[in-house]
């Protein structure tokens, strides 16, 4: 389904117009679809390392996950929707890990993917169609790099890949095993240089631990291309902002995850409106110190005749990041594909960051953040 430009916006050719992706159209795509602008030019493709990446990516921790996000298998067909809608319309970016999928469903996310891939064959034509960004865990029992080499090994075969795009370690041990963390890194470095990945990555590192692994892995000839962090108007405090330009110093490209605020900056919450399961318990804490910020999310989306969940994920792009909204809807991947081709105004990002900076309550940081 091709989106339709805005009336008057010069929209460059959707990129995957000439590519068919045996989408099952949904009946009525919803007016918001009607509203969303022209994409991306093929020449905003933001580089990762050796990849040329879509200005967005799309996250896949719902796809497997029944604890928090409520996945049921009867999903899958939606979730092909999703990637396949994405995919026809330029997306090429798609993040994942090998812990993503609670219980027996462990690796579903990696296995969703591997099997959408491979029905979608013939309509990608060459490896960076669709660059596969997962992430491996640093499980207790992950001791030695021959380990996380194995776990990778395990991702490509639940991927049904030869080869990944960005390897990415998905926390640092610094906090509680820094000597763990050395064979992790090593694992990173044989990886790559076995080939199983094109890009290697980290994710939940702070500026300083993010310099000490750069420099590692520089010493192994090994560049580190991407940092994935909590990254939102719900998570933009001096950490984030120095990480950013640590990031940009080094030539590493930071990944925004969770730039949605697990939902709560789509405006579809509120106090007596709260998300099934443990999310409840979180929004409850930090929804009811949202309003200045959220109507202004909403006044400048009715301002620009988007919607909020586009303007907090064209923030994230504003700041020159790469944003991967979670997506487990058909809807979602519509809505938020209208987050790319066009940009908030200087006064607009000013005006989002100081409703942002005046909220009571932040979201809270990922446990294994370092600094
Ligand atoms: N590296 C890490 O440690 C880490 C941690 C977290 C996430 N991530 C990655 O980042 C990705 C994105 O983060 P996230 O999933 O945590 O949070 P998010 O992107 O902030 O929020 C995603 C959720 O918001 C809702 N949503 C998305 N688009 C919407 C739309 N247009 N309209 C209304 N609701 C919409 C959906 O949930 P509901 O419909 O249920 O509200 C969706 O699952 C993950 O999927 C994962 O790949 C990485």
């Amino acid at each position: 389904m091709a989106l339709l430009p805005a009336a008057g916006a010069a929209a460059p050719a959707t990129p995957s117009a000439a590519k068919p992706c045996g989408l099952r159209r949904p009946s009525a795509p919803p007016a918001a679809a009607l509203r969303l602008g022209p994409l991306f030019w093929p020449w905003e493709k933001v580089k990762i390392g050796p990849l040329s990446v879509s200005p967005m990516g799309f996250g896949t921790w719902a796809w497997g996950n029944q604890l928090l996000w409520g996945y049921e298998e009867s999903m899958d067909n939606e979730l092909q929707d999703c990637f396949n809608l994405a995919l026809r319309n330029g997306i090429n970016l798609f993040d994942t890990a090998d812990s993503y999928g609670t219980g027996r469903l462990n690796g579903q996310s990696e296995r969703l993917l591997g099997k959408f891939i491979l029905e979608c064959e013939g309509t990608i034509k060459s490896p960076d169609d669709v660059i596969i960004a997962t992430k491996f865990a640093a499980y207790p029992w992950r001791l030695t790099s021959g380990q996380f080499v194995s776990a990778c090994k395990s991702s490509l075969e639940r991927l049904q890949l030869d080869r990944l795009g960005i390897g990415q370690l998905h926390w640092s041990t610094a906090n509680y095993a820094p000597l763990q963390e050395r064979a992790l890194w090593d694992g990173l470095v044989e990886m790559y240089d076995k080939g199983l990945v094109s890009a290697v990555g980290v994710s939940n590192y702070g500026p300083k631990q993010l310099l000490k692994i750069h420099s590692y892995l520089a010493s192994k000839g090994v560049p580190l291309s991407s940092a994935q962090v909590q990254f939102s108007l719900l998570s933009m405090g001096d950490d984030q902002m120095e990480l950013k330009t640590v990031c940009d110093s080094l030539g590493i490209r930071l990944i925004a995850y969770s730039p949605l605020g697990l939902g709560m900056l789509t405006g579809k919450y509120d106090a007596s409106n709260l998300p099934k399961g443990p999310r409840s318990v979180l929004f409850r804490q930090i929804l009811p110190g949202l309003e200045s910020l959220l109507s202004c999310l909403r006044r400048i989306a009715e301002k620009k005749g988007k919607t909020m969940s586009q303007v907090a994920i064209n923030w994230c792009i504003c700041k020159g990041t790469i944003p991967i909204p979670g997506v487990k809807m058909v809807r979602h991947v519509e809505e938020n594909l209208g987050a790319l081709g066009w940009r908030l105004s200087s006064a607009e990002i000013a005006e989002l960051e100081a409703a942002a900076m005046a909220a009571p309550k932040k979201m809270v940081q990922n446990v294994f953040q370092t600094a």
